[in-house]
């Protein structure tokens, strides 16, 4: 076997366990193969959250499974969360498929390739022991663009939303060791990397479970100490564990950046308790107000699931009402979507598809109003961006992030400046991101 294709589906949880795979491919001399046909091994690294994503792993896998007719000798895997729901399953269903790897058997990857290349056909998708070291083993990080990088502080997730798969397809939640992450990140630094994500499902839990060494406030402060890390984000928060104390260290602390991803999932508090989310309408709003006292310019941005058993139509005006009172900068909305093994996926009032999709359409319909509105309102005003590279779309223009998460796009100068942080002036608003001018400051 000389060269591999990953196909990722999912979160960013699963797009830096396709990093920690490759590296692992990497350390044994394989190489990435330029597209699927021509590789040697296909894993697909997958997703299970909603029903859609699940179809979509199923006609990837279709594909590559006709493809390996033509090419018996090619190996295909499947990793990640549909693998970890259907185990062994997955070998019946799918012809042709070599190996099932869970969501915590990923270090074994290599030792189950040489089974499977073998002839063997393997699934892997035992739970780990909590204190297992394989759980976070994680090989020497070889960021994508080099300027900004994905870091597991947490795996798995014990809060149960009754809608969620998750606690089910990733097991109990574990903090990674503080030193293990602040060594990570120290080596990130000393590679050239400037950003740093820290990930997790609940990651201002960090150390609630099993002790980590350090809160998550006191992590984040440390990353953001990091000689050679200009900018600290973090991935995903839970407005019941959002506390003071993190909302100050984000706000004393120039490193870190104003912006925080805070799903609500539904304005009505019987929705609420319904979803076992473990907050109120209320309190989520008093913590928003919180953030803004502190951060006036934060990035703030959402989930919401509509149409979840049981939502009448004034629970939802509730949800569009929470929409306005907010003012979120991006809203990520979905349908309802019954997962197995789930609470909600037994509840009696289930919802009619058209019903769904109605007021998916109507808050979405809403969002891009205010989405909007925000964008428009960023002309004139200067954002810091750090650049990532020429855009993807457009080679002329040079793209990054402003503090807040925004893209932000500037025509591209003389000089490469990507890793460099760039005053940008916004002069329009796209759809979902901004376009603006470098102000090229006087030496
Ligand atoms: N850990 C994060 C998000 C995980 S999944 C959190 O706690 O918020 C990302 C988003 O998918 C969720 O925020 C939710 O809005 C959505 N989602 C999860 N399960 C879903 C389901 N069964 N149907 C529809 N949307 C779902
Ligand atoms: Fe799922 Fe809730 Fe855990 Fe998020 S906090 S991963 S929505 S169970
Ligand atoms: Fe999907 Fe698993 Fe992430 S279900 S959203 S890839 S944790």
């Amino acid at each position: 076997m000389r060269s591999f294709y990953i196909r990722t589906f999912g979160c960013q949880m699963n797009e830096r366990d396709s990093e920690r795979m490759a590296g692992f491919l990497l350390d044994q001399g394989l190489m990435p193969a330029a597209c699927e046909a021509e590789a040697d091994l296909i894993l697909v690294n997958t997703c299970s959250i909603r029903e859609k994503p699940e179809h979509k792993v199923y006609s990837a896998l279709g594909r590559y499974s006709s493809l390996k007719q033509g090419r018996p000798q090619m190996v295909l895997a499947v990793t990640g969360c549909v693998a970890q729901q259907e185990g062994e399953k997955l070998l019946e269903r799918v012809p042709g498929l070599d190996l099932v790897l869970g969501t915590q058997t990923l270090h074994r990857l290599p030792r189950l390739l040489e089974e499977a290349g073998r002839g063997r056909r393997v699934a892997s998708t035992e739970w780990l022991e909590p204190e297992d070291p394989g759980l976070f083993e994680i090989p020497a990080s070889r960021p994508k663009n080099g300027v900004s990088a994905l870091v597991t502080i947490m795996q798995g997730c014990d809060n149960y939303c009754a809608y969620c798969v998750v606690p089910h397809v990733r097991g109990r939640e574990r903090s990674r060791p503080a030193e293990a992450v602040l060594a990570e990140v120290e080596s990130l630094a000393r590679a050239g990397v400037k950003e740093v994500t820290l990930l997790g499902q609940n990651v201002n839990a960090y150390g609630a479970r099993n002790g980590a060494g350090l809160s998550f406030p006191e992590l984040l402060l440390r990353v953001a100490d990091v000689p050679g890390i200009e900018r600290v984000r973090f991935t995903t928060s839970h407005p019941r564990d959002l506390s003071d104390e993190l909302i100050e260290a984000m706000a004393s602390h120039p490193q870190v950046m104003e912006h925080i991803h805070l799903p609500v999932q539904s304005g009505s508090d019987r929705i609420l308790r319904a979803m076992n989310r473990g907050y109120t309408r209320a309190h989520y709003l008093e913590r928003v107000q919180a953030l803004r006292r502190a951060m006036p310019q934060a990035g703030l941005t959402t989930d919401l699931i509509v149409g979840f058993p049981g939502e009448s139509e004034q629970d939802f005006l509730a949800t569009l009402a929470l929409l306005e009172e907010v003012g979120y900068d991006e809203a990520y909305s979905f349908r309802f979507s019954l997962r197995p093994d789930t609470a909600a996926g037994t509840m009696s009032d289930q919802l009619p598809e058209a019903v769904k999709q109605d007021r998916l359409y109507r808050l979405q319909a809403r969002q891009a109003e205010i989405t909007e509105a925000k964008l428009q309102a960023q002309k004139g005003v200067v954002h810091e961006v750090l650049v990532e590279g020429r855009s993807k779309t457009d080679p002329t223009r040079e793209t990054g992030r402003s503090r807040t998460n925004r893209p932000v796009h500037f025509q591209a100068g003389q000089d490469d400046r990507r890793g460099r942080i760039v005053s940008v002036r916004i002069t329009q608003a796209l759809k979902h991101s901004l376009v603006g001018e470098a102000i090229v400051s006087p030496v």
